[in-house]
């Protein structure tokens, strides 16, 4: 478990999976273009040291692969089943007194412009965005805590809109707007990589989200009361905005890049903020949208929920990716059916049972599901369109996709898995397991 951002970019930099880069960049489109260039074509993590108008260095890309996921979760295994793993239990949190993020404290009339290095990321945004800022708060009645990655648009010097769309904030939104009061809300910008991961699992409702952080961290999440706002509020994180949301008043919001690849245009919750506080020496986090942390970030969780449901029903299945490319739409799942009905139950119980999957692709335990060049020897020498080819009508879709009318969409099965009784018949050729062990060697001494 790492204590910090700061600590888990030291250890990404040792394992040299951290690009550093000492040019200056300018804010307006020049570092969210690095971290989408980088994220493309290293998959990295990425440290901007100098940011044109703002003396925070900019961090990003933190859990955009898989691999940086293994280093955050400091386990071999894939990151899916060690969530799968660790997720279900339940480890309060715990409030301090004194906290690195209190270090520095504006709660006067500050312009949060220009004490943070706010970005704008793709050419025809409108305004500055936050896309990386985890919003906390209470629920009015119960007082359950619980926290969201949601859209912050920055609109003015302490004003703001949030896109809180989904729970269990927007519960929380809903009850206070009710009863015409504020909401107050906390939102945390740079926390070390469970915490960050943990604040978009989804959880049962009347579950606090900081319990499941808990669990997954293997250690409490530490919590300190905002300065400003009644809320608690994570004590390591590197940057905090306290304020309210407004209560029933929405502005515009957008355009904005997306994490679907799409500019989004709508409106969107009001908020005040009462007060910025953060470490002596912070980082400030970004994700741009698009870019495939943003992904990751839930399909992992997806990825977990998707073969969970498939394992208690077929227990041959394996394993399950949702492809980045496809914004977590596109499901490949590996198993072993034992018949061809067996094989097609399973691309339909995919297909019917994640609102999100809209093409479901089945292969066989010889074939990576993670790797789609893999996938597409499967679909050239083990699928017939005539014979192996599901399409579903009027289905529950993914909120995201563009295609789909009132959320409802049609879905696409491929059974890629070669007939259970022709196993001979499609054995993969292999390398010589010695040779390849021996060439192997040589080439980690070579690389
Ligand atoms: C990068 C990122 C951005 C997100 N942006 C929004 C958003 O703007 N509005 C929203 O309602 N939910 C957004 N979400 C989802 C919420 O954070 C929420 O935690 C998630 O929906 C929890 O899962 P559940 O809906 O299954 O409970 C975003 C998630 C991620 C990872």
């Amino acid at each position: 478990m790492f204590e910090s951002l700061g600590a888990f970019v030291d250890h990404l930099r040792a394992q040299g999976k951290l690009v550093d880069i000492d040019e200056e960049l300018s804010p307006d489109y020049e570092v969210a273009a690095a971290v989408r260039l980088i994220d493309q074509r290293l998959g990295k993590a990425v440290l901007c040291r100098k940011v044109r108008g703002c003396g925070m260095p900019v961090v990003a890309n933190i859990l955009a692969r898989r691999d940086l996921l293994r280093l955050a979760f400091a386990s071999p295994n894939d990151p899916t089943e060690e969530y799968l793993r660790r997720i279900g239990g339940s480890l309060p949190p715990e409030v301090v007194r004194a906290a690195p993020v209190h270090e520095v404290v504006h709660d006067g009339d500050f312009d949060v412009a220009k004490l943070l290095p706010l970005l704008l990321h793709h050419e025809k945004d409108a305004a500055r965005y936050i896309s990386s800022g985890v919003t906390v708060s209470r629920d009015p009645q119960t007082g359950l805590r619980g926290m969201g990655i949601y859209r912050i648009q920055v609109c003015g010097p302490r004003e703001l809109t949030i896109s809180i769309g989904s729970p269990p904030v927007s519960d929380f939104l809903a009850k206070a707007n009710a009863t015409g009061k504020p909401l107050p809300v906390a939102i945390a910008i740079g926390l070390e990589p469970l915490s960050y991961f943990a604040s978009v699992v989804p959880v049962a409702a009347g579950v606090d989200k900081f319990d499941a952080a808990g669990t997954l961290r293997g250690a409490p999440v530490p919590l300190v009361a905002a300065r400003t706002q009644p809320v608690e509020v994570y004590a390591e994180a590197e940057i905090v905005l306290e304020g309210e949301m407004l209560p029933n008043t929405q502005r515009e919001d957008g355009p904005v890049g997306e994490s679907t690849g799409y500019y989004h245009a709508g409106r969107s919750w009001a908020a005040r903020l009462t007060a910025v506080t953060h470490r002596a020496h912070p980082f400030y986090y970004a994700l741009v949208p698009f870019a495939a942390e943003n992904t990751l970030l839930m399909g992992v969780t997806r990825e977990a929920d998707l073969l969970a449901a498939l394992r208690r029903k077929f227990p041959s299945v394996r394993r399950v990716s949702l492809t980045q490319g496809s914004v977590a739409m596109l499901a490949i799942i590996q198993a072993a059916p034992a018949s061809k009905e067996e094989a097609t139950a399973m691309v339909r119980a995919a297909l019917e049972g994640s609102m999100q999957v809209k093409t479901a692709i089945l292969v066989d335990a010889d074939v990576d599901p993670h790797d789609l060049n893999d996938v597409q020897w499967a679909l050239s020498t083990r699928f017939q369109a005539d014979r192996d080819l599901l399409v579903l009508r009027d289905l529950p879709g993914s909120p995201i996709d563009p295609t789909a009318t009132n959320r409802r969409t049609a879905k696409l099965g491929l059974d890629a898995t070669r007939p259970a009784d022709q196993a001979e018949a499609f054995m993969r050729i292999a390398l010589d397991p010695a040779a390849r062990r021996r060439v192997e060697e040589i080439l980690a001494r070579l690389t």
